[in-house]
């Protein structure tokens, strides 16, 4: 690990905002503030009680519309590690299964008295639509095709880790269904807003050319074998079948053949390049399981660095008007004052 990558927080910024919904709409300063809030906290999670006090007799509602297991487990151990109660709530439990919108759930979530709602819906944009109906804050864990922003600000959190603070000038890739991905999108408007370049690689149907346009840093290809030498990092994804209207690749194993990343594929690429995976993994279609738990795999280096990246937001979001919270954690952060 880069030691440089322990940055202490920029003096002069302050968080002002109630939500975090994602990351198109979020300045560099405000990625950056977030990553270095994470760093600060992440070593909570060593010690050997691994609480602190600064969400105390705050409550966080984890409202989740589609089956997770660690996102919301991410979220729930971050909350309960700032000292927050939480309080779990999935569609199978809910009310919207007898035709209560999604707005009247959230409003009467928020009735008893919660501060942060952490949603994950399959439609994207439901996590502002509950924001502009709610006065509490509201963090997107994942919103259908749109953006899942926790998950792409603990993969950057990741990649500076290894390849040092600043990004600049390096090359990311994400191979695979990147049509239908929450994670390449939100990683996409981080990663280009630190200045890295983002190559989209898979066949033409799940890697519209159309996505250069988002950004002069993003590329797409569609034979990994061309770049895979360029790459310091390689992010696969699963393909979305439950997202896919119909099959857009004529056979897994084709797909296997093509872009799946194995050990014969890894002596083509450069010797420390990382590989990332945001899960659930299909293993032998995506990534082969040598390579998922060989030398350069960081993917559960990810999970633990989701718990650090979702304290800082549950914190950034939540605690700006308690006084000093993060004098009981560290001493060397600041409190955010929000926005009203
Ligand atoms: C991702 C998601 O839900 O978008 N997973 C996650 O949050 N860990 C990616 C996926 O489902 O493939």
């Amino acid at each position: 690990m880069n030691e440089s990558a322990t940055a202490e927080p920029s003096s002069s910024f302050t968080w002002t905002r109630r939500h975090l919904l994602g990351l198109g709409e979020l300045e560099r300063d405000e990625i950056e503030h977030i990553l270095e809030t994470a760093r600060g906290l992440k070593e909570i999670s060593m010690r050997s009680v691994r609480k602190v006090p600064p969400l105390r007799g705050k409550v966080v509602v984890n409202l989740f519309f589609e089956p997770s297991t660690r996102t919301r487990t991410s979220f729930e151990l971050a909350a309960q590690r700032l000292s927050a109660d939480t309080i779990e709530f999935t569609e199978k439990m809910s009310a919207t299964r007898k035709g209560e919108t999604l707005i009247d759930t959230a409003k009467n979530i928020e009735a008893m008295g919660v501060d942060v709602l952490v949603v994950r819906h399959a439609s994207s944009g439901a996590p502002w639509i509950i924001a502009r109906n709610v006065d509490c804050s509201v963090v997107n864990a994942g919103d259908g095709t749109h953006e899942h922003p926790t998950q792409a600000l603990l993969d950057v959190f990741t990649m500076t880790e290894h390849l040092g603070p600043d990004l600049t000038g390096k090359q990311v890739a994400f191979v695979g269904d990147i049509a239908y991905s929450r994670v390449a999108r939100s990683n996409i408007f981080a990663l280009t807003k630190l200045g890295a370049h983002v190559h989209l690689i898979g066949p033409k149907t799940l890697v519209p050319g159309s996505l250069k346009q988002l950004h002069p840093n993003v590329h797409t290809h569609h034979h990994l074998d061309e770049v895979i030498a360029e790459l310091d990092v390689i992010n696969l994804l699963r393909i979305q079948l439950e997202r896919q209207g119909a099959t857009n690749f004529p056979s897994l194993r084709e797909y296997t053949r093509l872009y799946g990343i194995t050990r014969a594929r890894m002596r083509r690429a450069k010797e420390n390049v990382l590989i990332m995976h945001p899960g659930p993994m299909n293993r032998g279609v995506e990534i082969s399981p040598d390579v998922a738990d060989g030398p350069h795999s960081v993917i559960l280096n990810q999970v633990t660095n989701g718990l650090a990246t979702r304290m800082a937001v549950l914190w950034l979001v939540s605690a700006g008007d308690t006084g000093s919270p993060m004098s009981q954690v560290s001493g060397r952060l600041r409190t955010p004052p929000r926005e009203g």
